[in-house]
């Protein structure tokens, strides 16, 4: 199996108008819906610079922030203290979480699991069910092979559904897991899926439009 790899977040500057500072539009739809179930024991796994974190802080779940990056953790925590929030925070690898069977509620993995091999995505599906509790939910991203990045990128294969991202930025190295709809249905057959789509999005980079796809999950324990 790949070694893990995080992100360079050393290499990204906080700035307030960074994607990476903004929450996704689905965590709005996610609050309200698990507001309404009563859920309250949330992880935010591989959170990255906290985005999410922080919204579900703010909408009172009790927050617990995970990444394998020690500046992503650093800066969360920072972030959170200036926003007067109280959070728990671990560093580690997903492939073995710090936390005993059934902790969770509700889990949000945004553009995070896809970062192992297929042998490591087995793992985590495992770690994913043995740490929600029953009727849990999670919401996951992961890179569709339809994305340029998989179908036409000379990156090298680490196995047929994994490539190595070569870009330079802070991702570099790390590698990529894609699937398409019948894996990912695959993957997750001892969940129950509410909900499976493929998103598009269209972004400017280097002065070229570019385009990445993602499937995105809604599971149930
Ligand atoms: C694309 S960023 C997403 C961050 C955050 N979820 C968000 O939406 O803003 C991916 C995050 O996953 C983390 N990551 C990558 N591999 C990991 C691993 N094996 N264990 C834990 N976190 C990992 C990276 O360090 C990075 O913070």
């Amino acid at each position: 199996m790949i070694k893990s790899k995080g992100w360079d977040w050393k290499i990204v500057k906080d700035d307030d108008t960074c994607i990476w500072k903004n929450p996704s539009m689905e965590s709005f739809y996610l609050i309200n819906r698990w507001k309404s179930q009563n859920k309250k024991d949330f992880l935010d796994l591989g959170c990255g610079l906290g985005r999410h974190s922080i919204l579900f802080g703010k909408n009172g779940f009790n927050v617990s922030c995970f990444d394998i990056s020690e500046e992503a953790i650093n800066r969360t925590k920072k972030w959170a203290n200036e926003e007067e929030l109280s959070f728990n925070y671990q560093i580690g690898d997903m492939l073995k979480l710090p936390y005993n069977d059934n902790s969770f509620d509700c889990i949000l993995c945004m553009n995070v699991i896809s970062h192992t091999d297929t042998e490591g995505m087995r793992i985590i599906i495992n770690e994913l069910k043995r740490v929600l509790r029953d009727d849990g939910e999670c919401y996951l991203t992961l890179g569709s092979k339809d994305t340029p990045g998989f179908k036409n990128s000379d990156w090298p294969m680490v196995d047929s559904n994994t490539k190595l991202r070569m870009e330079e930025g802070p991702e570099y190295k790390v590698p990529h897991f894609y699937v398409d709809y019948n894996l990912a249905k695959e993957l997750f057959k001892d969940f129950k899926i509410i909900d499976i789509h493929q998103i598009v999005n269209h972004y400017e980079h280097d002065g070229k439009m570019n385009e990445s796809y993602h499937y995105h999950l809604l599971i149930k324990k």
